[in-house]
């Protein structure tokens, strides 16, 4: 049987952890690390490894892009990352020109899995990703809100003392300042949330703002991410069907097009095998163009 295979590009602090993550978890038979600095990611392979005694499982290694051949899934995360007082779209030309030059060498190795996207702004990465590897749109898959929809039901839960896995609720359109919370959508089992505007204003400011928060406190974010690549993985490799809000592009969804945005998708061993078509209501739609609108003027201003 062949072997599953991870490669995960880039062994910051994201990268190492979804390495750790998926290691931990047993997610697959093999876990390769790349990274620009191979000393690093050599030192996290060593670090890793010493603890199989105390799991089990595959083999981990740091590698080269030659390893990208015959993987399932290619995670990329390497680039700028985020600093206190920076937006991810601060992000945006330094990690085109990363991006770019990591997709050209991953497709010199591996036409036929999944990349997943984590570099930030990460809904201009998964478009520039799509743009560049020609691979259809299914394989390329954006994080996208997927990690903001988590803080969102973790913020209700706590409110409401309710376990955060029975809350539904959905953070949709940029994984950053222009993101919107699909209130009419969210509910437990079923139920309206009992929460006064001021709770609802609340978490959402929370929920927006939770990055700015984690990295002004300890320079970075990276577990929960890790959880949220670890979990669309897992996605596809067990061929669920899950419906995930990640990032994918879009035709005609509630008239946005040719943009990557986080919507309720179903992932399975073929990536985003559709978006789920959501009612919203208008001002919700409103707030879904506007989001789109500033990611398509800032795709044109680096003329992708
Ligand atoms: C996050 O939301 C910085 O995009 C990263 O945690």
């Amino acid at each position: 049987m062949k072997k599953t295979r991870i490669v995960v590009i880039g062994a910051g602090a994201v990268g190492s952890t979804t390495a750790y993550t998926l290691m931990l978890r047993n997610r697959v038979d093999e876990l390769v690390l790349i990274d620009a600095n191979h000393k690093k990611a050599v030192g996290d392979a060593l670090d890793m490894n010493h603890g199989m005694p105390f799991l089990g499982g595959g083999d981990l290694w740091a590698g080269s892009y030659e390893d990208c051949k015959d993987a399932d899934i290619i995670v990329i995360t390497a680039g700028a990352a985020q600093r206190e007082g920076e937006s991810r779209v601060d992000l945006l030309k330094r990690n085109a020109v990363i991006i770019d030059s990591i997709v050209e060498e991953v497709l010199k190795y591996n036409t036929s899995g999944i990349l997943l996207i984590a570099s930030n702004p990460v809904d201009i990465m998964s478009y520039i990703t799509w743009k560049k590897s020609g691979w259809p749109v299914e394989r390329i898959i954006g994080s996208g809100t997927l990690l903001d929809s988590a803080r969102f039901r973790y913020l209700i839960g706590e409110k409401l003392k309710i376990d955060p896995r029975s809350v539904h609720g959905h953070i949709v359109g940029e994984h950053g300042d222009s993101e919107l919370p699909l209130w009419s959508l969210a509910n437990v089992a079923g139920a309206e949330l009992s929460l006064s505007d001021a709770d609802k204003e609340e978490v959402f400011a929370n929920t927006r703002d939770a990055a700015y928060q984690i990295i002004s406190a300890k320079g970075a974010t990276y577990y929960a991410i890790a959880l949220a690549l670890d979990r669309i993985c897992t996605a596809i490799l067990r061929d669920e069907g899950a419906v995930l809000n990640v990032s994918t592009l879009l035709h005609d969804y509630h008239g946005v097009s040719d943009v990557f945005l986080g919507v309720p998708c179903v992932v399975d061993r073929q990536g985003v095998r559709e978006i789920i078509d959501i009612k919203i209501s208008d001002f919700e739609r409103e707030l879904l163009h506007r989001s789109a609108d500033k990611l398509h003027n800032l795709i044109a201003s680096i003329g992708v």
